[in-house]
């Protein structure tokens, strides 16, 4: 952990003290970075990895591959804008992205549905890999996945970044060091927010490509759910619809099938109980996490007006136990802007970490799976208008034994 202000990227982002010499440079000094990252998939959520490994300044942008020039276009300008003197190399293809012997990680950031076949094609290099959420679109892909990343020679993470949203992080705390609600009985959590942005040829707002907007955007919700409830989920039933958005939204002559809404309940197989709310077509953006135990109860929230200000809310209750408290927590502004109210900073650092031999933390590789097992069945169980047991998705030959997810419970 960076604990020395000295060292604050603060300093050496500024642009103020530009006209200064290198011998003249402390605070501003930037290292050389350790590592070549190779940026697969460059629209949105690869520029906010870009901007994120060089916030983190332990890494360079060695490459980039991208089939759309304007995602290179623009990947490249923001590079250049963040300090990185030597150009990317542009990779024509994603077997020249593999062959580059330069780049020590491979960020994946493609469209859902490409993951499988990327990951397929990547695991064979000696290159750490980074691939994003939904680790793929069906539970046998993601399983496969999986099974691939535990064979991999370098470590591999998946892009399961909330748990470092600073509400999070501090529930995680609240509930699993301090203990504040003692034993946990229910995990509660909403999403309420805007309708999917516009993408690269539109993926998203197709359930073939992104497996069902509870695989797609949710696996985020049940991950931290996962994490919270402790067990395993076993049952899980669901209601939803495609209500409001993109009734009239065509492209390449299909109509899209993202549903927009949706409840779900969830039973763990040592007791816990979860619900989880999305609305798509929400005037601003909403997240709630609710914890509630046997001496406690941890409300975490994140909340926004259509263009206004996000605040955020952590409220402890501890009745006669202990102290209550309610408490705004925020990273610094430059890293909460840098994407996802500054998780996706958090999550290169602990990326970084584990490659220069640090410490392993963030989401194991049985998180991944489970994530998208928990939307998956949520999908099954709307279509079927009953509830599922999640056993029923997971592919033959799963051991729940030997995929487990990160416990803090057991800590
Ligand atoms: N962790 C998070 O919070 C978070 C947030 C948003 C998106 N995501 C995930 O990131 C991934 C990308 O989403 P996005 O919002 O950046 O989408 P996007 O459409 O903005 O960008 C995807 C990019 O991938 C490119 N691409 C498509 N197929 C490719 C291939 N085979 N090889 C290389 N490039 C390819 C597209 O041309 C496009 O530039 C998705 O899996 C999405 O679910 C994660």
């Amino acid at each position: 952990m960076n604990n020395q202000v000295e060292n604050s990227r603060m300093f050496k982002r500024g642009s103020a003290l530009g006209y200064l010499e290198d011998e003249d440079r402390f605070l501003t000094a930037r290292a050389d970075p350790e590592f070549s990252f190779g940026v697969i998939g460059c629209g949105m959520m690869g520029q906010e990895h870009i901007y994120n490994a060089l916030l983190v300044g332990r890494a360079k942008i060695g490459g980039l591959y991208d089939p759309a020039a304007k995602s290179i276009d623009a990947a490249t300008r923001l590079i250049a804008r963040n300090g990185q003197q030597e150009a990317p190399r542009i990779y024509a293809s994603l077997a020249q992205a593999v062959a580059d012997p330069d780049t020590d990680a491979l960020i994946i950031a493609t469209p859902n549905y490409t993951h499988i076949d990327v990951v397929r094609t990547v695991v064979g290099s000696n290159k750490a890999l980074f691939v994003e959420k939904p680790i793929a679109t069906t539970v046998a892909d993601a399983f496969e996945v999986c099974q691939l990343a535990a064979a991999h020679s370098q470590p591999v993470r998946f892009g399961l970044q909330y748990r470092y949203k600073s509400v999070y992080a501090e529930a995680l705390t609240e509930v699993f060091e301090r203990r504040s609600v003692g034993r946990v009985h229910s995990v509660n959590m909403l999403e309420h927010r805007f309708p999917f942005l516009d993408k690269v040829q539109q993926w998203n707002k197709f359930s073939a490509y992104t497996g069902g907007t509870l695989v797609e955007k949710c696996c985020h919700y049940f991950d931290l759910m996962n994490l919270f409830a402790g067990g395993n989920p076993r049952q899980v039933f669901a209601v939803g619809n495609q209500a409001v958005n993109f009734h009239n939204f065509v492209y390449d002559n299909k109509k899209a099938d993202g549903l927009d809404q949706a409840q779900l309940s969830i039973q763990y197989d040592n007791g816990v109980i979860g619900g989880f709310s999305l609305c798509m077509f929400t005037p601003g953006t909403r997240e709630e996490l609710v914890v509630c135990g046997d001496a406690g109860r941890v409300h975490a929230s994140e909340s926004a007006r259509l263009g206004e200000a996000n605040e955020n809310r952590l409220e402890v209750w501890r009745g006669e136990n202990a102290a209550s408290s309610v408490r705004a927590p925020e990273y610094p502004s430059y890293i909460t802007k840098a994407g996802h109210h500054g998780s996706t900073f958090f999550e290169h650092l602990s990326f970084v970490d584990e490659l220069s031999g640090g410490v392993v933390s963030g989401p194991n590789l049985a998180d991944g799976l489970w994530s998208v097992a928990v939307g998956a069945a949520a999908q099954l169980s709307i279509e079927r208008g009953a509830a599922v047991d999640v056993a029923e998705v997971l592919p033959a030959g799963f051991d729940p034994a030997h995929w487990v997810k990160t416990n803090f419970q057991e800590d």
